[in-house]
């Protein structure tokens, strides 16, 4: 939300984010992270494979604030490094410069280790790892001529409590928030911040296709608060994040779940059980 004395965080600064659009009908995290950056004042590029659905947000943004002047839609691929660059180059000739980086993009396919079928691995790590890094090697060298930036990086909580079918999700979310370190140590000096947020199980359009009621009080039952998370949350995190307000906070990962991590191994199984118990 807004400084006291009303100026919004962000204002004056310009914002990439990768995926700003949603997969499904409902707000996933790319198009919640854009819509609450322009609501602090940011300006911004929307890169998305399918520029159709970026374009929805930018018109939700249009509608809500008043301008379309707000932002911009450029379509690309995060796993290709000329996609990136196209993406950045667009975003410096429309407003000037960049400074903050939102990596969003992610995809997830059921993987367990001894089924791998290696275009699996590769499809998830090609966007979900590689597309990460392209995007950050094509926009640092931007961040370093405005003598500041901030990225902010989607993990996920399958970096730290992975399930046995999403091997290769795990190993890319893990390795997104290694990346985020290493960026976070070569450049500080420089001014530039790299950090992660880790949502845990949000409901999202990415997600609802493989939900249902039952499981989605089970995955309630999952965390401490008993609450679902939703794209909203993840979005609040990373406008802190990319914000002056976190100027000394780099090489880090914020983990957005409710308390799921927090709690001990077994709980959620007690928890499921005890749900169970007092159904009919
Ligand atoms: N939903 C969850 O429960 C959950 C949990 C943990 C982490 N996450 C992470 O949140 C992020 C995305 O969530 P979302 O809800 O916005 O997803 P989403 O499925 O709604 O996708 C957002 C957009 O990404 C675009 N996209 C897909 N591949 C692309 C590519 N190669 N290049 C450019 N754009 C591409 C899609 O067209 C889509 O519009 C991912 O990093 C995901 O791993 C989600």
């Amino acid at each position: 939300m807004a400084e006291a004395g009303g100026k919004p965080r962000l204002a004056g600064k310009v914002a990439l984010v990768t995926g700003a659009g949603s997969s499904g009908p409902g707000v996933g995290t790319g198009k919640a992270i854009a819509i609450t950056l322009a609501r602090e004042g940011a300006k911004l590029m929307l890169m998305d494979r399918d520029p159709g659905r970026a374009g929805e947000t930018l018109a939700a943004i249009a509608e809500e604030l008043g301008s379309r002047d707000i932002g911009a839609v450029c379509a690309g691929d995060v796993s290709l490094l000329a996609d990136c660059r196209t993406v950045v180059d667009t975003a410096i000739a429309r407003f000037g410069k960049l400074d903050i980086l939102v990596n969003n993009v992610g995809i997830s396919r059921n993987t367990d280790v001894l089924g791998l079928k290696e275009e699996d691995w590769d499809a998830i790590l090609d966007v979900n790892l590689k597309g990460m890094a392209l995007m950050a090697s094509a926009a640092i060298p931007h961040l370093l001529k405005s003598g500041h930036g901030a990225m902010v990086h989607i993990s996920s909580v399958a970096a730290h409590r992975p399930s046995g079918t999403t091997v290769a999700y795990a190993a890319a979310k893990g390795g997104v928030e290694a990346m985020s370190r290493s960026i976070a140590v070569t450049h500080g000096e420089a001014g530039i911040r790299s950090n992660c947020v880790a949502p845990g199980n949000i409901y999202t359009p990415m997600v609802a296709a493989n939900m249902d009621e039952r499981k989605r009080r089970d995955r309630r039952m999952g965390n401490p608060m008993r609450t679902e998370g939703t794209a909203w949350d993840i979005a609040q995190a990373v406008a802190f994040l990319a914000s002056d307000e976190a100027r000394w906070i780099t090489g880090q990962t914020l983990i957005v779940d409710g308390g799921y991590t927090a709690a001990p191994i077994g709980w959620f199984t007690a928890q499921q059980r005890k749900a169970g118990d007092a159904q009919p």
